[in-house]
């Protein structure tokens, strides 16, 4: 059981916590008491909602590690609330990095920088660099602002399925191991940060994620996208097998999958219109208005939903390849990915 610490005497915290299932609430000041304390708990960011633990104390990251079920291989990123803050944990700042920081930050940007020994390695898996970002939800600036250490947070899903943007995504998933989620809502960006690097004077993404590329190239020029190789990944969030829904998730041949299965067996994401020969019910459409931003927004609930319905398998209509198109067509050929 994920928190039966709670059990051996944290007497000062309500009973109800002792319950078995994390409680869903909006006290910061139970947040804070909680991380406080070492525990692992739920909290929103405008990406996703992340799973939260003082990166400091290496119980507490263990513990992230167990909940997600994830690979002590694959480092967390780092959350803050200042770049005053993490200051103490960044050994070089170069002049790109600086120039996305003043940018993006509070925002959906993650930054690889070189790291100090302040950082434990289990954090960062070893790697002599550190994932940073300062989020832009009010809920989780105003905790971190009000902790004196920084959250080391990945998604809130069990290692490989999709990412939650609703607390109560987090609930169903992990709500069992986790006392606490503090609810900030649905996740309005919807997609995890856009994740950079730098190798000289070259910017390069790692992750597409909620900062489109043209968005990053207008602040620091023409940056190298390294999101999309398979083999030997940087980041494991690289894997092509990733963010998956239970159901296999195709993203093309709509007209074959017809041939295979009946209508009413194929749950369909398209991106603006409905497809005919489905039925409606059957159907999530990521944004009528055709909008990329929408779409990334709503990706991880439409698939979940799909995911729960009793259908055998799920068609997936791929974006145009812009804006947060590229980022949503991403996750959604890693969700379609065997291997
Ligand atoms: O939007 C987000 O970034 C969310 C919210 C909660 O902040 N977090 C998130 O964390 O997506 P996670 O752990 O699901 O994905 C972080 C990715 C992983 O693929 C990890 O491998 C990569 O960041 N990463 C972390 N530290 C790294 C490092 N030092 N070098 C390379 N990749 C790193
Ligand atoms: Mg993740």
């Amino acid at each position: 059981m994920g928190w039966t610490r709670l059990e051996k005497g944290t007497m000062s915290l309500p009973l109800k916590l002792i319950a078995g299932m994390a409680i869903i609430g909006t006290d910061i000041k139970q947040a804070r008491k909680l991380l406080e304390q070492g525990f692992v708990i739920g909290i929103p960011t405008e990406t996703v909602y992340g799973l939260a633990g003082n990166a400091l104390n290496l119980a507490a990251v263990t513990r992230i590690f167990e909940v997600k079920n994830r690979p002590s291989f694959d480092p967390l990123i780092v959350h803050s609330s200042s770049l005053e803050k993490i200051g103490r944990f960044v050994r070089e700042f170069p002049l790109a990095a600086k120039q996305l920081a003043e940018a993006f930050w509070p925002g959906p940007l993650t930054l690889l920088l070189p790291k100090t020994g302040e950082v434990p390695d289990l954090v960062t898996s070893g790697l002599d660099t550190v994932a940073v970002r300062i989020p832009s939800h009010p809920l989780s600036r105003q905790l971190l602002q009000e902790l004196d250490f920084p959250l080391a947070a990945p998604s809130a899903n069990p290692f490989g399925y999709i990412s939650p943007t609703q607390a109560l995504h987090v609930q169903a998933q992990l709500g069992d191991k986790i006392p606490y989620i503090l609810d900030g809502g649905p996740s309005q960006v919807g997609i995890e940060s856009t994740i950079a690097g730098f190798e000289g004077d070259e910017v390069i993404v790692y992750r597409l994620g909620g900062i489109a590329v043209e968005i990053l190239e207008k602040v620091v020029g023409k940056v190298r996208v390294m999101a999309h190789s398979s083999s030997n990944p940087k980041a494991p969030g690289m894997l092509k097998s990733h963010y998956a829904p239970r159901k296999p998730v195709f993203i093309g041949g709509l007209t074959q999958l017809m041939q295979q299965f009946p209508p009413e067996q194929i749950g369909v994401l398209p991106f603006e219109k409905l497809f005919e020969g489905i039925p409606v019910s059957n159907q999530f459409i990521l944004s009528p208005e055709g909008s990329t931003s929408v779409a990334a927004q709503q990706l991880f609930a439409g698939l979940r939903h799909l995911d729960g319905l009793p259908v055998s398998v799920i068609f997936a209509q791929l974006l145009p390849e812009k804006e947060l198109g590229r980022a949503v067509n991403d996750r959604l050929r890693r969700a379609a990915a065997t291997e």
